[in-house]
């Protein structure tokens, strides 16, 4: 009788523990997304009613119309670029092959998956970046010219109308000065107590990447992915599409001005999306990781453009992580690159 009293009352115990665990664990996990993702006072009954969060508007209230033509024109173009401006392109041939929707989740619609839902209330827009006022058209030709390494568009041919039609259709029902949940850029994950560290994230993304996006960085080319079932492992390209698993370094990659070479941006996205088709609802990575691979792939070679214009105009308005010198506190560059960014006090101001 004796063991078998003392092995319940461990089992108990266990039980116990465990409960208490997950009790703990959730409530401050909890704790952590009111802190990070909404600030307006909400009690944890509330927190995931999905009214609070962000939804676009349904693509058959597009009005079937010459209007509603070029609306989904845009839409198309968000989705299948490379189609239209890749190095293959039927527009022009200038971008590195990305579409739009590789880093603007779901046609730009996905809940913190860096969504254009308030890109029609915003714009025109002063930009610290730009130092200037930019139309949206201006800030599409920033994606161009960065994030899709190419050259800007023109900025009065269909394409370009297109795209602003979408956009503004996207973001018809926010009202301007109102930032629903889930929308509003990229926020990045709580700040962790030291600098990011690019060989800790090596490890994470040879554990979580490396499967679709390559031990190279590079990528999957459509055409080599749809031919074999085995490499399909989730993903929204089609035949229309250069990659089924974009570049994520490397000559085809985003450039050194491109907003997610700022470790930041790339944690924020990469947490709350990554490794694909993860959501904001249930992340794979820690905050660690997510700042830790971040640092790996932004320490791996990509094209580079001048940046010496960018926040010339006030170098206060440089965010924290901008991985390039001058600055206007006296941080060194790496650590601005990398962090730790706990100290620096412009870290805890919102910036471009
Ligand atoms: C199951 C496959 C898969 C895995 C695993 C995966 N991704 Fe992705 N990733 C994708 C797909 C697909 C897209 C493009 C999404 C779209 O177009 O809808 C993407 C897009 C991206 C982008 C933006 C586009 C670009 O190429 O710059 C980044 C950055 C990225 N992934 C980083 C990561 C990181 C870091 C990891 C590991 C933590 C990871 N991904 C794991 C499939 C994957
Ligand atoms: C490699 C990733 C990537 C690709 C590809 C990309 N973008 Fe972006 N885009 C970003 C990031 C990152 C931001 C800034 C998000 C933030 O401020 O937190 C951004 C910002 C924007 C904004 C400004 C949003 C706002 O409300 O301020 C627009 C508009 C935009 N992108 C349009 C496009 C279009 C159109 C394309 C395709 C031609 C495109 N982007 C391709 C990463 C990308």
């Amino acid at each position: 009788m004796r063991p078998l009293t003392v092995a319940f009352a461990i089992a108990i115990i266990a039980i116990t523990a465990f409960l208490f665990q997950a009790f703990i664990g959730s409530s401050s996990s909890q704790q952590l997304f009111i802190e990070e993702h909404d600030s307006l006072s909400v009690t944890p009954a509330t927190l995931f009613t999905p009214e609070k969060v962000w939804m676009a508007p349904d693509t058959n209230t597009i009005p079937q119309d010459e209007h509603g033509k070029l609306i989904l024109y845009g839409r198309t173009l968000m989705m299948h670029t490379s189609k239209y401006f890749g190095p293959y392109g039927t527009v022009s041939q200038s971008t590195n092959g990305l579409n739009c929707q590789n880093c603007h989740l779901d046609a730009a619609t996905r809940p913190y998956g860096n969504n254009l839902a308030v890109t029609a209330s915003t714009y025109p827009k002063f930009l610290p970046r730009a130092g200037k006022v930019l139309t949206i058209a201006d800030k599409i030709n920033e994606c161009f010219l960065r994030s899709l390494n190419g050259t800007a568009i023109d900025t009065t041919g269909r394409e370009m109308q297109a795209y602003v039609a979408y956009i503004n259709w996207l973001g018809k029902d926010v009202k301007k000065g109102h930032v629903p949940a889930g929308t509003g850029g990229i926020k990045p994950p709580p700040f962790i107590y030291r600098a990011a560290d690019p060989e800790r994230g090596r490890l994470v993304y040879e554990q979580y990447c490396t499967r679709c996006h390559g031990p190279e960085g590079n990528g999957m080319l459509a055409v080599d992915v749809l031919k074999d079932a085995t490499k399909q492992q989730g993903g929204t390209a089609t035949a229309e599409d250069l990659y089924y698993y974009p570049p994520v370094w490397g000559n085809q990659s985003y450039n050194g001005v491109a907003t997610l070479y700022r470790v930041s941006k790339l944690a924020g996205f990469v947490k709350n999306n990554m490794p694909y088709p993860v959501s904001y609802l249930n992340p794979v990575l820690t905050d660690e990781q997510a700042w830790d691979v971040a640092a790996y792939v932004n320490s791996r070679e990509r094209p580079i453009k001048d940046f010496s214009n960018d926040y010339v105009t006030d170098l206060s308005k440089k965010p924290y992580d901008f991985p390039f010198a001058p600055y206007a506190d006296s941080f060194p560059e790496a650590q601005h690159k990398f962090g730790p960014y706990i100290q620096m006090a412009s870290a805890k101001k919102k910036g471009h």
